[in-house]
């Protein structure tokens, strides 16, 4: 991917690795247009970033995010590249005697499902008349191996990484790129309250944003379309996907899209 002189939309660009990915494309020249539901954030962030841009967006609501498309996209006709990164981690557990919260189940699975497939359904057409067009999933390395205290979390990246292998077919005769984000353990404000920092008698530990960010955007100007960085790399092998694809390819190949 060309790293620079793009029109970037990136969901949940308020913390974390959307904030970073966003200021970094910021420094290298693109436009960038950031959008979360906190707008004070949203605010000192372009205030800190001069040019860029935000939209209050709630991922989860359908409406809000189609208006938001349709004026993003009024606003700034130059948009060829959607980053799908919001996200939320919650910690839960189905053995008898927890109780399962039905609005907390739902509201995951809007965010970290429902939420990037929308988002790709509300750009799709107009990526697909913009050169450099590219659409940027984040899943994760728990995509690949699941942590038990995440089940839904981790059902939820399963099913955006499957989500993205076909997306990718589908949409390359339309020249829009598909790319898949795999992070690891990254330190963000992501998490459940209890989730520790670090676990050092596991000798495991997140990784910085900073170097994050650095790694993801060499792996981006490299052409590569799914991004595994550090600990995620070894988790997508676990996996893998070299198999997976072969497989991919081989039940897809009668088929037309
Ligand atoms: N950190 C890790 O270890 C890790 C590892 C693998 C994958 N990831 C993935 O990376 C992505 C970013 O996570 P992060 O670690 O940077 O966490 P973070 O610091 O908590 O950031 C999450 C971002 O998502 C936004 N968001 C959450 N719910 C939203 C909603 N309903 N509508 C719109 N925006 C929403 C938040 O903004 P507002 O609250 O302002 O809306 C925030 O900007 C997520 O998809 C996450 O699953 C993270």
């Amino acid at each position: 991917m060309q790293l620079h002189d793009n029109t970037i939309f990136i969901t949940g660009g308020t913390s974390g690795i959307g904030k970073g990915l966003a200021e970094s494309f910021h420094q290298r020249g693109n436009q960038v247009i950031i959008t979360g539901r906190r707008e004070e954030r949203l605010k000192e962030i372009c205030q800190s970033n001069p040019g860029m841009r935000y939209f209050v967006l709630d991922v989860t609501s359908r409406e809000t995010l189609q208006t938001v498309a349709r004026k993003a996209i009024e606003e700034f006709p130059a948009i060829n590249c959607v980053v799908s990164n919001a996200g939320i981690q919650i910690r839960c557990n189905f053995a008898p005697g927890n109780a399962i919260d039905d609005h907390v189940l739902q509201q995951e699975i809007d965010t970290n499902l429902l939420g990037p497939i929308r988002v790709a359904a509300a750009f799709i057409a107009h990526l697909a008349t913009r050169p450099g067009a590219t659409l940027v999933n984040v899943s994760s390395g728990l995509a690949f191996v699941p942590m038990v205290r995440f089940p839904v979390y981790c059902a939820t990246k399963a099913a955006i990484h499957a989500w993205t292998l076909s997306l990718r077919e589908q949409l390359r005769s339309a020249s829009v790129r598909v790319i898949e984000i795999v992070p690891p353990w990254v330190a963000t404000e992501l998490g459940s309250p209890g989730t520790p920092a670090s676990i050092p008698s596991a000798g495991r530990g997140p990784m910085s944003l900073e170097a994050f960010v650095a790694e993801t955007m060499k792996e981006l100007e490299s052409g590569a379309e799914e991004v595994a960085i550090g600990d995620a790399r070894r988790l997508a092998a676990a996996a893998s996907p070299d198999t997976v694809k072969k497989a991919f390819s081989a039940i897809n190949a009668p088929w037309v899209t």
